[in-house]
This record gives C-alpha cells, structure tokens and sequence, in this order.
C-alpha cells in the first residue's frame, strides 16, 4: 500500500497554513519558503510511490487499516518516588537486571564475589538502547517470542563494588570487570499466556559482546595508519566495543550499536607527540591525564601514551547479527567516527539505505549515510557491505526553515590535504573536524534520530546546551541556556531519504509549560494540557507514528525522575505530550522499544541510584532500586496492558 496522507480530517494546506502560522511564532523562521515548494514536498511521496509502486512498497511502513493516531492512556502526575510508576490500567515488572545468568553455566550473581569470567556470562550493566528481534527470523511480525538486544553503555563502579576505593584504588579485577560489563547483550525472550514476559536462560541465541570481544574495522578507514596500533599493525583488529548507548535495527535483521562517550576510558592525551593526532584529540576531548575511568593503569591499551592510535578504533557504529551468535561484530567506518548515538535506518525509494545518526556533544552535528548500493530484501546476505561503501552528510540548518546535506568527501570543498585531510580515513577518524569545516550547524546535543515509520519524517532529539548563549542560538537552536532540550523534526525534499535538501521545524521545545522563563512550545499544543517533559533522550515511534520519549535530566533540571512519554506527531493532538511511566531515583529511563505489535514497551532502567554509594551504611544508597536494598541494579522494565492490548491503546 502506498503512503497516505496522516492530516486524514484536514486537507494539506490547512495543515500547513497552521504551521506556518505556528513557525512565524517561533521567530518568522518561514518567511522565503513559498507554500507551494511544502505543498509539492509533502505529496512528493504519494506521487513517487505511482511511479515506483515497488521500490516505494519496500521504503514504506507496514499498511494501516485504520488510521487511528489517538493515544489512550491517562497522563500520571511526574514522580519523585523510588519505585516504577506508570498510567492506571498498565503493568510494569522488570525483565533483567544487573548479573542476570544468561547460561547454563552462568554463576549465580553474588555481588560480593564478583569475578570478570563471571561478569562475561551475565548482563551487564547500565543497559541502555534495545532492539526487539522477532523469533523465528522468517517471522517477521512475531510478538510473542523474539532476541531482546541490549547495550550496555558503562559503568558505576562505586554503585558496584561495595566500599569501593575510588580512582587511585581501582584493582586490576576490578577494571577486569567493568570491561566485561560494557558492550551488550542478545537474550530470548517469550510472553506466556497470561501476557507475562520471561527471558531464557541458556538459549542457543544468547550472547554477550563485551569490550574484549575480538571485532573488525571496515569501511573506507579500516586498515589506515589511524587505526594501526602494537596489538594491531593492520589496523582492522579491534578488541571489543565501548560506552554503546543507542542503536538501531537494519531491515535485514541486524544490531547497529553506536559508540558514545568512549574519550573517558583513556588516559594520557597529553602525552601524545603528533600535531595532528593532538589536534583531533582535543576535537574529540581526550582526557590530557586522566580519564574518567582508571582503566590505564592496568590495561596498557588506554593509555594513550603507549598506544596513541587505540582511541581511534572507538567511537563507530558497530553491526552484528543477533540470529546467529558466533556473527563477527563489525565497526563501520563509513560512518564516521565521533560520539555516535543510536543509528537509524530507512530504505529510499531508489532502494539505498539512509542511516541517520547523532554526534552527542554540545554544539556538534546531526549526520546521515546514504548507502551506495541497494538493500536487497531476498538476500540477507547481500547486505553484508551497505555500510561500507556509501556518503556521509552532516546536516545545516538555515534559517529559513530549509537545510542542506552536506557530503564528507575527501577532495570535494574544504576537505582536502591545505586543510589536513589527505584521504578519506582523514575525513571518517576525524568527521568532527570534516563536518565544521563544511558549515554544518553546531547542535544542542543530537541524541537520538529516529523516522516516523507511518510518514517517513525524520524526528532529532537535542538533550540540553547550557553553554548555548544569546549570542549563537539560532533557528534550529533557538535557546541561550537550553536546560530543557528540545526536538526538531525534519522533512526530506520530496519525501526522499537520499536528498541533499531538506525543510525542518521545530516540533517541541521542552520544559514545563507553567514557567514562562522555559519558553515551552509543543507544536501549537494547548500547553496548559501537556505533561511537562526535559531533556529528551532516547526516542522510538509505535507502528502508528506516535513518538515516545524517554528522557534523561529530569532530576537536575524539573526536579522530578526521568520517565517515559507519549505523543501524537499528527492530527489534532500533535503535540499533546503526556507521561506514561516514571524510572526510580538516580536513573535515567535510558532507552525505550515496542515488540512488534505495540503490545509490550521495554524500557531501560540505568543508573539507578546515582550520585549514592554502595556502603556498609544503607544511608548512603540513593535508591533501592529493584531489589530493596544495595547494590542497585540497572534492568530492563515491560510495560504492558491487561488482556494483551497495545500499550498505545485499544
Ligand atoms: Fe548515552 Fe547520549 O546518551
Ligand atoms: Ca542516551
Ligand atoms: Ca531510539
């Protein structure tokens, strides 16, 4: 079925008329776009879809036999309790957590005898980003049994080692450990007649990737002299994967996982003699002493002083496959190194693959990939290389409300060997500094991206920016001191993924609506209705094009706890945000994903308890979150609704 129009009440041009009027509020940001190029861009889709029916089948979502976009679910007051709230009529219990067994020969979790062998047959910690595989993979729509991926970001090692003794204390066990519990996890899960969900031990499909899982770089930069290392003079060898916080589903069956703050386990930047190599690693803030985390001290590989070149083979998006667990873990260089955040994509109409991805800095940039070759959807294999060989965009964002693509080529513009990028491993180790110096527009933080799976428009979640000042905000940016966050969404020209041109607007600027001071606008939404929401984080849509929210900064800045929430990017609600469920104290509700028919809402719970301790003394505990007392234990929560309906309603 071809695409249709979502406004199903409305004609085209009323909807639009309104958000022009709405954009003039936010600034006049719509004075040079005529009407008609918004009007000839929306319907672009239907049009290509009669020309194409084909290729536009595959780009589009699955058909809708009701377009019903309504969400059903009364909105709870934000929370401050240290136990999962969530919407009257829904059931939350936790699915995973911390030290779980996921073998048979997985030893029984004891916190108090933790060991690295052990720590590698159980899940790990802080899960973030979740993606929901159906089981069996011919069965595509299954909602009852499928692979739960799950990242595993980082670590809190003084939420898991009681009494830990701190930075200069840290044991070689104790990094031993903290390594084995970054990288993620494949489990399989089921729903039982009752509607409850189980995952299961020592199924054939369990695996965990840690960051001493052999893995291979390919792409454009594997095999440069950025990426060779004393462990590795081919420069496509590479132990592990690290800080994986979002990611993302391919439509041929595969984890995408992207490598975030990875800067913070290594130490010694300082010490690094290449002027060039220093210059990026300051681009991409390596610690000049000491990390974040002491891992150099036991491991030589973080220590940048003895391996200058081990910080260049993190910071990519990885692939895998979760049907078959001995599937090598590829880092894609293709799509540039930087502080990635999830991955999401979305096959054009021409057949290429689009994978749009975040860099979550302040004031860095929103990028996409444009595959070279075409998805193949009766070969699995045949798209084992989409992601090796293709174009990389950063995205400007004018003020007009028009933006631009602009490709991170070697030779092409700026990016040549007067400006340090002799080749294209130049460009991809350091898309930083490739994407400044095309203009691409410094952002509030792009954390996740993800594409409405009902119209194809692109959303982009900007956490915060509190550095953001009068004198740089900007269209897109439109915030000095930008606590709260705010989301932007963005429509490719002619509806296709592989445009250079794009329209974008602002669709939420976040904060709670009954403070003036914050500046709130909710897509013309009666404020006084919305729940009040900051620092949106992680984001997915259900099969009806509503988005979800997960947030991560409510504590610090509604005084609140992070949650979950809901809101219709369509139709009379647009911009009706309301809160579904509320994380514990010192968590962030870190990641959020459907099965695959909205019947269950997996949710990652991370961090519990931060900014507390695990001690002798309870007091010291800022949550007792799951199990009633220390160590907390980051796991992943199911919402459901009874009788097995979806949790966007009926
Ligand atoms: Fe790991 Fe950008 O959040
Ligand atoms: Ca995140
Ligand atoms: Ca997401």
């Amino acid at each position: 079925m071809k695409r249709e129009d979502s406004h199903s009440s409305k004609n085209f041009g009323e909807v639009l008329e309104q958000r022009f009027e709405r954009r003039a509020l936010l600034g006049g940001l719509m004075k040079s776009i005529p009407a008609t190029a918004l009007l000839a861009t929306a319907a672009a889709p239907a049009a290509a879809a009669e020309a194409a029916p084909e290729a536009a089948a595959a780009a589009s979502p699955a058909p809708q036999a009701k377009r019903e976009t309504r969400l059903q679910f009364q909105a709870i007051k934000a929370s401050t309790q240290d136990a999962i709230q969530a919407s009257p009529g829904y059931k939350t219990s936790v699915l995973l957590k911390w030290g779980d067994p996921l073998f048979n020969d997985s030893p029984a979790f004891d916190p108090m005898a933790q060991t690295p062998a052990a720590q590698a047959k159980q899940f790990g910690y802080n899960n973030d980003w979740m993606g929901y595989f159906p089981l069996p993979a011919h069965d595509v729509t299954n909602p009852r049994h499928g692979l739960l991926a799950v990242n595993h970001e980082y670590t809190n090692p003084e939420l898991m080692f009681r009494t830990y003794g701190g930075f200069a204390n840290q044991t070689a066990e104790q990094t031993e450990i903290e390594l084995q519990a970054h990288g993620l996890t494949v489990v399989e899960v089921m729903r039982n007649s009752k509607g409850d969900w189980s995952y299961v031990v020592g199924s054939r499909y369990n695996r965990r990737i840690t960051a001493t899982t052999p893995a291979e770089l390919t792409g454009p930069a594997a095999g440069s002299d950025w990426l060779k290392t004393s462990a590795d003079p081919t420069g496509r060898r590479v132990l592990g994967s690290l800080n994986n916080c979002s990611g993302g589903q391919t439509p041929w069956g595969t984890i995408l996982s992207g490598e975030e703050n990875f800067h913070q386990y290594f130490s010694n930047a300082g010490r690094v003699t290449n002027a060039q190599a220093k210059a990026i690693n300051t681009l991409y803030g390596m610690p000049e002493a000491n990390g974040e985390y002491p891992w150099a001290r036991h491991v030589d590989r973080f220590d940048m002083a003895k391996e200058p070149n081990e910080a260049n083979r993190f910071g990519w998006i990885v692939e895998f496959d979760p049907y078959q667990p001995q599937s090598v873990v590829r880092k894609r260089t293709a799509l540039g190194r930087m502080r990635h955040e999830g991955c999401t994509i979305q096959v054009a109409q021409s057949g290429q693959i689009v994978a749009y991805t975040g860099d979550d800095e302040r004031f860095q940039f929103a990028y996409k990939y444009v595959s070279k070759g075409k998805y193949n959807a009766f070969d699995r294999l045949a798209n084992d290389t989409l992601l090796d060989e293709g174009t990389l965009y950063a995205a400007k964002f004018n003020a007009d409300g028009t933006g631009e693509w602009l490709p991170l080529v070697f030779g092409q513009g700026p990016l040549t060997a007067a400006n340090g990028f002799a080749n294209q491993a130049d460009v991809l180790v350091n898309a930083r500094g490739a994407a400044a110096r095309l203009g691409a527009t410094p952002m509030d933080r792009p954390e996740d991206i993800e594409t409405n799976p009902v119209n194809g428009k692109v959303f982009i979640a900007l956490t915060n920016n509190t550095r953001r000042t009068d004198r740089d905000k900007d269209a897109a940016n439109p915030r000095a001191n930008n606590r709260w966050g705010h989301i932007i969404e963005l429509t490719e020209d002619n509806g296709d993924h592989t445009a250079t041109k794009f329209f974008w607007e602002v669709f939420i600027l976040c904060g709670d609506p009954a403070q003036a001071s914050h500046g709130t606008f909710f897509a013309g939404y009666d404020p006084k209705q919305v729940s009040a929401l900051a620092c949106p984080d992680n984001i997915t849509f259900d099969s009806k094009g509503n988005l979800w929210i997960a947030t991560d900064g409510q504590p610090g800045t509604l005084g609140v706890n992070d949650g979950i929430y809901a809101v219709p990017t369509d139709g009379v609600e647009r911009g009706f945000v309301r809160q579904l469920m509320s994380g514990v104290k010192g968590a962030e509700t870190a990641s959020l994903v459907f099965n695959s028919d909205d019947t269950a809402l997996f949710v990652s719970i991370q961090h519990p308890g931060e900014g507390g301790r695990w001690t002798l003394n309870e007091a010291d505990l800022v949550s007792k979150w799951p199990d009633g007392g220390g160590p907390n234990k980051p796991g992943v929560v199911v919402v459901t609704k009874a009788e097995g309906n979806p949790v966007v309603g009926s």
